[in-house]
């Protein structure tokens, strides 16, 4: 896709910021919305002189600011949201505000404004308790956390305004992101920026349970294609409906961890030495976590490129030399 006026909300953030970049490189127009609650500055510094790049400081729960962010824009990628299932139980209102509140507003504000597809970042804690494995798109449970739930209610409320309104909508249930520019700092960083920033100041990282706890580890780029792909689909078939984004391959926590260490270890050779320490289970996390990707290729032609090794690799080079 080139040549189109994109909006990216959470534009600021590890997984906004990318497509930024992105969409900016494949020839289109570029506005961010975000209020820099988790983004940086930095994220947005390599676009800041790009002529294609305008950024909106503001906040997805204003809808003055929504309606200022979606002016002439023909796709949303809507990425703005307060992640983490622990901030979640900490402080369910101000994530169910961002989540579900902030969400309605911005694809109101996109109805109104005309723009033809909304592109909305899903999540895969919206499968809860469902026992099995792989993922499939239809098959859900009951939600673990808050965060979970507000990730669902997105999902019913874009649905909703699919057939109400007529607006394209597509929902892409990501399954934990890695790669540049994700946060290793503060109490909800994810896993792997976390463990990669620990290993290189040669702390021992924790690992919530015994290891085994699994998940669908997914390259940014996978993540990247997915959102391109959605931008362009034309086949009716595929439009308003859910997708599993992920690798579709399962790594353990126990995995990861010696992936991340033996890799780290190739630039500084001590931190062959760090082993894991071990702690309790976090609340609100479902066990394993590992999609179906059958869906997402049958219409979207999704074909997820890095493994999570070959993520790793790049990611844990990113890390070297960026932190
Ligand atoms: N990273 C993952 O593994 C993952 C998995 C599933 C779903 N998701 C979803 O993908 C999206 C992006 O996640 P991420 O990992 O890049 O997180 P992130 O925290 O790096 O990015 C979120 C961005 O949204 C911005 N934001 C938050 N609240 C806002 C508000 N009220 N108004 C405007 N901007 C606001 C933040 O400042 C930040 O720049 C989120 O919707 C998240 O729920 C992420």
């Amino acid at each position: 896709m080139k040549d189109s006026r994109v909006l990216v909300t959470g534009g600021a953030g590890f997984i906004g910021s990318n497509l930024v970049d992105s969409f900016l490189l494949s020839g289109n127009k570029v506005v961010c919305l975000d209020n820099f609650s988790t983004g940086k500055r930095e994220n947005l510094k390599a676009f800041a002189t790009n002529p294609k790049f305008k950024l909106i400081e503001g906040d997805i729960r204003n809808y003055d600011d929504c309606l200022k962010a979606v002016e002439n824009i023909d796709i949303v990628l809507h990425h703005a949201a307060l992640g983490s299932v622990p901030r979640s139980i900490k402080d369910p209102m101000t994530s169910t505000d961002v989540n579900i509140g902030g969400f309605v507003k911005i694809l109101f504000a996109s109805k109104e404004s005309g723009v033809k597809r909304f592109i909305y970042a899903a999540s895969s804690s919206t499968y809860g308790d469902h026992p099995d494995l792989p993922k499939i798109e239809d098959k859900i449970g009951s939600p673990l956390s808050p965060y979970a739930i507000t990730k669902y209610v997105d999902e019913l409320f874009a649905a909703n305004f699919a057939k109400t309104y007529g607006i394209d909508v597509i929902g892409l249930r990501y399954f934990n992101v890695f790669g540049r520019r994700q946060d290793p700092d503060g109490a909800y960083a994810a896993v792997i920026p976390k463990f990669m920033k620990m290993l290189m100041k040669h702390e021992v990282p924790l690992i919530n349970g015994d290891g085994s706890v699994s998940r669908d580890f997914t390259y940014i780029d996978n993540v990247v294609q997915a959102n391109h792909l959605a931008s362009v689909v034309q086949n009716k078939d595929a439009l308003n409906q859910i997708y599993n984004i992920a690798h579709g391959e399962k790594t353990s926590l126990n995995q990861l961890f010696f992936f991340i260490r033996n890799l780290a270890a190739e630039f500084d050779h001590d931190i062959l030495a760090i082993e894991p320490a071990y702690g309790p289970v976090r609340a609100g996390d479902i066990p394993h976590s590992l999609a179906s990707i059958e869906k997402a290729k049958k219409l979207l032609s999704y074909s997820p490129t890095l493994n999570v090794e070959d993520g790793l690799k790049e990611a844990v080079k990113w890390y070297w030399e960026n932190l």
